[in-house]
């Protein structure tokens, strides 16, 4: 049985490098995301694109049907940024897209694979979370507030999903450099913030789908070495 794998977000940045390594080792892709360019991304490697909005849980259905029978690894990794700072002067379709995306659209992708993956008694699966899950993120709360969400219900459902042989963990990368931040790149050399990679974020996002661990929280920042997170015992 050949291994399949449906990664979102794999347009470009940490979701395609995580389609090359995947492929790499064989396995065959299912790609989704909105934009136009994962088309390229799918022909480079090999692998299937499935373009479309993935805050409509009837795309992640669509993936997992093309996926078929043999999806057995799912990286749950489409996100977006906020810009909004202030509740009182929220945009509304920002906020829905941001949520609907970073934070239902991972739901979506569990509602439609997890079916699968009991039928064939298991499988792993990765959600891209952020440093902004763990940590207070002022200049971003919003987008604070879906990853925390993200790590909820990681830790809310691994345990359950460990024991019908299906991992689910969380990759809480620090700043990479991608098209989500590639507004920033100046911004951040000029000022000697360091960041990351979006190959070495997806060698450890592979490694961790690898791992047979669940319930994960893995940290990657530049500069250190990766280490898991353990939040402290409640006093
Ligand atoms: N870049 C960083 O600094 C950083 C840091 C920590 C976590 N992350 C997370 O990593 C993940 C990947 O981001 P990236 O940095 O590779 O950025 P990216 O912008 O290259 O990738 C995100 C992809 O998600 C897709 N997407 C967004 N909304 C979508 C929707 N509604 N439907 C379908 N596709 C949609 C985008 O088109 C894009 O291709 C995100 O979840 C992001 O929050 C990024």
């Amino acid at each position: 049985m050949r291994e399949t794998a449906v990664i979102t977000g794999a347009a470009g940045g940490i979701g395609a490098a995580v389609a090359r390594r995947l492929a790499a080792e064989g396995v065959r892709c299912v790609l989704v995301d909105r934009k136009p360019e994962l088309a390229e991304v799918a022909a480079e490697i090999g692998g299937e694109a499935v373009i479309g909005d993935l805050t409509d849980p009837a795309l992640s259905e669509r993936a997992a049907s093309i996926a078929g029978d043999e999806l057995s690894l799912l990286v749950l990794n489409a996100g977006m940024n906020s810009s909004d700072k202030d509740p009182a002067t929220l945009d509304l379709d920002r906020y829905r897209a941001v949520v609907g995306v970073n934070q239902h659209a991972v739901v979506w992708g569990l509602r439609a694979a997890l079916p699968v993956l009991r039928t064939r008694g298991g499988g792993s699966i990765v959600v891209t979370a952020s440093l902004a899950a763990l940590r207070a993120t002022p200049q971003d709360p919003i987008y604070a507030m879906t990853k925390h969400a993200v790590i909820g219900l990681v830790r809310a459902l691994s345990g359950s999903l460990a024991e019908e042989n299906i991992q689910l963990n969380a990759v809480c990368p620090g700043l990479v450099d991608t098209p989500l931040t590639a507004g920033n790149r100046e911004r951040f050399r000029a000022a000697g913030i360091a960041v990351l990679d979006a190959d070495s974020v997806a060698a450890a996002i592979v490694r961790t789908l690898r791992s047979g661990e669940s319930g994960t929280e893995l940290v990657v920042r530049p500069d250190l070495p990766d280490e898991l997170y353990r939040p402290a015992p409640l006093p």
